[in-house]
């Protein structure tokens, strides 16, 4: 393809792809499959590598992928980004109404209320079409660029292509949030990779957008939503006139909206949204009450950091009362201690609550929360209800403050400088620990012993029957206690024994996920089981040997290595091996990435930096194919020194031809 053929090619394919990422991200509507979308994406990637001078910052392909960045720049704000007075008083709604009135000195004022998200404000620019800027709030007059964190987020528009002649330069701001699936999905799988929780979706967000890596971004899922259009090229007239012209651009807007054209309608809106937002797939915490017209806001004006002609009525986050009765520490597999709140019953916005996060033992001294105090349990942001207060006025007298015990059934625990956490001490291992760790072993993405779940654990743990992970292998010598208990016949006995038997099928990568080491979860576990032989061959590592592989960091190094030097894991590999696990890698590499998904490769000729089957190896990785025949549908042909004819069969079929340095960029260009 000759230059002029690829740019035009270049144009209309970007413009391809950015109409169907906003008809799946922002209108979830879908009309192309996620197959068709990945092939007009690939012909794109791979135009962009054959013309780097076709490649731009804002292309499609830069929402994928991507180098980790070293920090950001500061820019100031065109115009600074304001607060809002907040209220959660109807009178102060009522009143915010009438000084509008008095001060425009007229009744007609009409208002577009709208749902006060509960994300992280961000300011887009836009210059020519592109998206030029992503700016954070920072103290309200500059902010932090966070574009490369920006492009991953897909609902906000990297091009737009239809008012664009209109509006040469424009501003938009909107909110950055998160669904609370997603959120929850989040925590659960941190939860697994023995990483710590997070708070509340909102906090997730505002962290997640000063990551450095902007891959981990794309990660989050995180959402967007408009409600500020402004531009030197247009005069505009009203609030909902720009919703609709962002909404004609491709950005995304809530279409819960409401025109009031007095208090009455501003009202309504409130009361339903106030029992409807808990339907609501994501957080809100109030309305905001605009005055619509522009020529009406400017005349209103600001005071201090608000405009006059906004405020948001807050919703009261529901808040009740009720005793503390225990706080009790859950150990969780990894060993990590949270304090959880045993609350007498109460109910919230509903449901009936009887626990509340504690987080940690500064949140508990902080708060001064001690057993028997009264305590405020509200359900906000947080999703799970937490304690924001003690009543002290009812605080009874000689309650002692809160102290974490020095260990939990017979299993030491400890602070460690700069955690927030106490862990069980490495070595010692609590009942519940064991019980975690078996249940996790058992789990489904692991062993995959499904008929051995958390209560059959809890009871064979607590009859003393099994200790460990290993001695589920020996099961099959307990049958006779097992018939025993109630609800246990020999059909469900010998269903236990079987699948356990079957179990010792799972693949290297899943025994190690089983393991159940601190930081290792899925993904990590399939990179260390395509990088070792056998599991004597990751025991025997070094922190180096192990930080040098690809995707394995340094806390994961770390924990590997701690992992094997203590005796009693030692121990329990050596019993496992006994039982015929796979603890050996069976030589088939495990794809933990999709990057080359669909893609064949053919190697010709010798390869000097590596040998031919490392090379295969880090294309399967990636999710791509290694074949050995040359045909139409070859993706690329690698050819080294000497190669056969292979090559020349992939010069008359004009295939990409790719020398040994080009494939290892090419693979490098994925890390
Ligand atoms: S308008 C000058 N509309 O709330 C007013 N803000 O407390 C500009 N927010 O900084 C903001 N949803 O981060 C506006 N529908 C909405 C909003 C909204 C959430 C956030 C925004 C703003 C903060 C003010």
């Amino acid at each position: 393809m000759d230059l002029s053929k690829a740019t035009e090619r270049v144009k209309s394919l970007k413009s391809e792809l950015n109409k169907h990422n906003k008809l799946y991200y922002v209108d979830a509507n879908p009309i192309i499959s996620d197959r068709k979308y990945d092939k007009l994406f690939d012909e794109l990637k791979d135009l962009e590598k054959s013309y780097p001078q076709l490649a731009s910052k804002i292309s499609p392909t830069q929402r994928v992928g991507g180098e980790p960045i070293d920090g950001f720049t500061t820019i100031e704000h065109n115009k600074p980004m304001l607060s809002l007075q907040n209220t959660y008083s109807r009178e102060e709604v009522a009143d915010f109404d009438r000084k509008c009135r008095e001060s425009l000195d007229t009744d007609n004022i009409q208002y577009l209320v709208e749902l006060k998200f509960d994300g992280v404000a961000i300011s887009l620019h836009y210059k020519n079409g592109f998206l030029e800027k992503a700016l954070t709030r920072g103290d309200g007059f500059k902010g932090d660029n966070i574009i490369s964190n920006a492009k991953r987020i897909m609902q906000i528009p990297l091009e737009i292509e239809s008012p664009r002649p209109k509006y040469d330069e424009f501003e938009v701001r909107g909110e950055v949030y998160m669904l609370n699936s997603d959120f929850i999905k989040l925590n659960s799988k941190r939860e697994s990779d023995g990483l710590q929780t997070y708070m509340n979706p909102r906090n997730t967000t505002a962290g997640t957008l000063k990551l450095l890596d902007p891959s981990e971004v794309s990660k989050r899922k995180l959402k967007l939503t408009c409600y500020y259009f402004d531009t030197i090229n247009s005069k505009l007239n009203s609030q909902l006139e720009n919703n609709n012209i962002l909404k004609e651009m491709g950005f995304p807007v809530s279409n819960n909206i409401k025109l009031c054209n007095n208090i009455d309608d501003i009202f309504e809106f409130i009361n339903t949204w106030d029992t409807k937002r808990k339907e609501l797939p994501f957080e809100i915490d109030g309305v905001v009450i605009k005055v619509n017209s522009i020529k009406q806001q400017q005349d209103l004006g600001q005071i201090a950091r608000s405009p006059k002609w906004a405020i948001a009525y807050k919703f009261e986050t529901e808040t009740v009362e009720t005793k503390l009765l225990d706080i009790s520490l859950q150990v969780g597999r990894q060993g990590t201690v949270t304090p959880v709140a045993e609350l007498e019953p109460v109910i919230l916005s509903g449901t009936t609550v009887r626990r509340a996060s504690l987080y940690n033992e500064d949140y508990i001294n902080e708060l001064d929360i001690r057993i028997g105090d009264y305590v405020w349990v509200e359900k906000g942001g947080e999703i799970i209800p937490k304690i924001t207060k003690v009543n002290l006025d009812k605080r009874a007298e000689n309650l002692e403050t809160f102290n974490f015990p020095s260990e939990i059934d017979g299993a030491k625990i400890l602070r460690k400088e700069n955690e927030a956490h106490y862990y069980i001490q490495d070595g010692d291992i609590s009942t519940i620990q064991i019980k975690k760790a078996i249940e996790h072993f058992a789990s489904r993405n692991a062993m995959n012993i499904d008929t051995l779940g958390e209560k059959v654990v809890s009871k064979l743990v607590d009859e003393n029957i099994i200790l460990n992970i290993a001695d589920i292998y020996t099961l099959y010598n307990h049958t006779d206690t097992i018939l025993k208990w109630d609800g246990w016949g020999e059909k469900s006995v010998k269903k236990l024994i079987d699948a356990i038997e079957l179990s010792k099928a799972q693949t290297f990568d899943k025994v190690i996920y089983g393991l159940g080491i601190r930081y290792i979860g899925e993904g990590a576990s399939k990179v260390l089981a395509n990088n070792f032989q056998n599991i004597d061959s990751i025991i025997n590592s070094d922190i180096e040997t192990l930080k040098s592989i690809n995707e394995i960091g340094d806390k994961m190094a770390e924990s590997i290595h701690a992992f094997f030097q203590s005796n009693s894991n030692i121990e329990l590999i050596n019993k496992l091996k006994l039982f015929e696990l796979k603890l050996f890698s069976d030589n088939k590499i495990i794809q933990t990435r999709n990057e080359l998904e669909g893609k064949t490769f053919v190697f010709t000729g010798e390869l000097s930096e590596m040998n031919r089957k490392d090379a295969a190896k880090m294309v399967i990785e990636l999710g791509g194919k290694e074949t050995k025949t040359v045909s139409k549908k070859t993706s690329y042909v690698v050819v080294g020194e000497k190669p056969g004819s292979k090559f020349q069969k992939a010069k008359d079929l004009d295939l990409n031809i790719l020398s040994e340095s080009e494939f290892i960029k090419l693979i490098e260009s994925f890390k």
